[in-house]
């Protein structure tokens, strides 16, 4: 996730306008940032690593000439954050500037082609290729709107771009598919950005782009085709009535609760990793005499569900590792032929860094899953997989969980089929599964958000809490435990549901709430008598299981239905209903959701 920006003025110099609206866009990436002008004939260019504030004091972003301009706050996944690889990227000729935020998909085929035809490439980037294949365009005689709608029909995958040329020094081409883009337009000023939080303090006025539509804006005027057709669109002006602090948060109070509802989108770009790192790590995968999956919090409950997924669909059995307790354990006993695949959404986690350092000293190989380009993760592992969640906010993990499930489900799928270990219409329904879970993520998120928000009211006051699962729902119950008990400060119990029995049911008492995470898999079965032996001792049952289950439905005293998923998948469906709960419990209880006390976002000491 990127942020982007584009504005044409009246009159005035536009590059402290794009400045201001880059730091609202912050949020969205912060690795590296720039901004490119087009002034008396030429393009003026801007742009370095580092935070906002840290490029602005070495090269001062808001002197730049021109009235016209574009600019671009990154969060990498192609090529590391760098001053080549920042946006806004350039063609051979320097006359055309474009910023982008998405995934261009086959960008190596068309870098290959375009380097062919001897176009030369500064960045590692997946964007550049864009300006090149504008470039052609324009010199093929097309103007820039035409160059750039005929660019993107090439592209696979997901953009929201914007382009301004020296050829025609008075407009922003723009053009969207999947990622989001939103005109602004006012009588002195039209903007295009990746959130109305860019432009909300200049103009209220605003249009949103849907997928498949391109345009330009001059600053009298915008107009808007479809890039298929080149059709013509008429669009509907939403008068905004966000304050600058919603508008950040898409409208939403929290982050944290935007990060939650962000999952279907972060979802489906984690199905867009990299098919060749996830083919190089399933080959080192493959390799290893042994695999342990080290990571720390939340990271190592989706660690804990990997481990069920690599043994049942690949045969292979890994050891899930807190990273603080690895060196302890396992630090003498690895070798050449271990391989450890660290999970950090930061990459930065000192635990699990100092658990890879130990490791890369008895030249174990070293895998990485992570949301950070860059970060020091990337650097010390073989090879690594990028989650592409773009920033996490809120403190609590929610969409880097449910992203990282979905690479490590690639992954074990992909280990699977290596090994010969499904069958192919096995195969393929899994691959149908995992296409299809951006649409059912969106139906959870409908069906759990309100019934969540109502049971919190009757659980704020709980002393205690206790989530069980069978299975691969054990990670689950875990990570529920986590959610809740770091946004809700309530103490809260995991355990596996068959294990509940050798010592922790002691606790239960009269009305003492215990979830059971229950979905319709090969567990289900037992689930049943774990919940009898629940209820005999006058616990309270409120279970979150597969719609139209009638049986656990009938059993139990408060009861959610979700929709039916394949068994290695379900913690991503299964999760969602403690985000909330763990939200709304937090809102309850009087505490800020997005900054629990005591928690940083990225822990950095041992
Ligand atoms: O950046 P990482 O994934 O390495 O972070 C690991 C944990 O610190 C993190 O998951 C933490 O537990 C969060 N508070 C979970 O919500």
């Amino acid at each position: 996730m990127c942020g982007i920006i584009g504005c044409v003025l009246k009159a005035g110099s536009v590059a402290p306008i794009l400045h201001k609206g880059l730091k609202r866009l912050e949020y969205r990436g912060y690795d590296s940032a720039g901004i490119a002008t087009v002034y008396n004939g030429a393009i003026y260019l801007k742009k370095d690593s580092g935070k906002i504030n840290e490029i602005h004091a070495r090269l001062n972003l808001d002197n730049l000439p021109g009235s016209i301009g574009i600019a671009h706050t990154r969060w990498a996944t192609h090529g590391a954050p760098s001053q080549v690889n920042a946006h806004p990227h350039l063609d051979c000729d320097e006359r055309i500037a474009i910023v982008h935020n998405g995934v261009i998909e086959n960008f190596l085929e068309l870098k290959e082609e375009l380097m062919d035809r001897r176009h030369t490439f500064r960045s590692k980037t997946d964007t550049e290729v864009i300006a090149h294949l504008i470039e052609e365009n324009l010199k093929s005689g097309k103007n820039l709107l035409e160059a750039t709608i005929a660019a993107v029909r090439r592209l696979k995958g997901s953009y929201a771009l914007a382009v301004i040329s020296s050829l025609e020094p008075d407009k922003i081409v723009f053009a969207r598919n999947e990622s989001p883009l939103i005109i602004g337009f006012s009588d002195s000023a039209n903007f295009v950005a990746s959130d109305v939080a860019a432009f909300i303090e200049h103009t209220r006025k605003a249009v949103f782009l849907d997928n498949g539509e391109a345009g330009y804006m001059t600053p009298s005027e915008f107009r808007i085709f479809r890039i298929d057709s080149g059709v013509e669109v008429e669009k509907r002006v939403i008068e905004l009535t966000w304050t600058v602090e919603e508008a950040e948060k898409s409208g939403y109070p929290h982050f944290t609760l935007k990060e939650i509802y962000e999952q279907p989108h972060t979802i489906s770009e984690a199905l867009k990793a990299q098919e060749k790192y996830l083919d190089l790590l399933t080959e080192f995968l493959d390799r290893g005499r042994e695999v342990f999956l080290l990571a720390a919090g939340t990271s190592h409950n989706a660690c804990v569900a990997a481990s069920y997924m690599f043994s049942k669909i690949a045969r292979l059995n890994t050891i899930p590792v807190i990273a603080s307790e690895f060196i302890e354990n396992y630090g003498r006993s690895i070798g050449i032929d271990s391989i450890i695949l660290a999970v950090s959404q930061s990459g930065e986690t000192a635990d699990v860094l100092t658990a890879v350092e130990n490791a890369r000293m008895t030249a174990a190989t070293i895998l990485a899953v992570t949301n950070v380009v860059g970060s020091t993760l990337t650097r010390v592992s073989r090879a690594y997989v990028l989650q592409n969640s773009g920033p996490e906010i809120g403190v609590a993990a929610t969409k880097t969980f449910t992203a990282q499930l979905t690479v490590l489900a690639q992954l074990a799928l992909r280990l699977a089929r290596r090994r010969g270990k499904l069958a192919q219409y096995e195969i393929d329904e899994l691959r149908e599964e995992l296409r299809k879970l951006p649409e059912l993520v969106e139906k959870t998120l409908m069906i759990s958000d309100k019934p969540m928000r109502e049971l919190a009211k009757g659980l704020a006051n709980a002393r205690s809490i206790f989530f069980l699962g069978r299975g691969i729902s054990y990670a689950t119950a875990l990570e529920a435990r986590l959610k809740v008990m770091e946004l809700s400060y309530i103490p809260c119990i995991a355990y596996p549901a068959g294990e509940s029995k050798h010592g922790p049911i002691s606790v239960i008492e009269n009305g003492y709430p215990v979830f059971f995470i229950a979905p319709y898999d090969p567990t289900r079965k037992h689930v049943l008598g774990n919940i009898m032996e629940m209820k005999a001792r006058g616990a309270k049952i409120y279970c979150v299981g597969t719609e139209g289950d009638n049986e656990l439905r009938e059993n139990s005293d408060w009861w959610l239905g979700l929709p039916k998923v394949h068994e290695i998948l379900s913690p991503i469906i299964y999760v969602i209903p403690f985000q909330f709960l763990a939200y709304y419990l937090a809102l309850e209880r009087g505490f800020d959701p997005d900054k629990p006390r005591n928690l940083a976002k990225s822990v950095t000491v041992l």
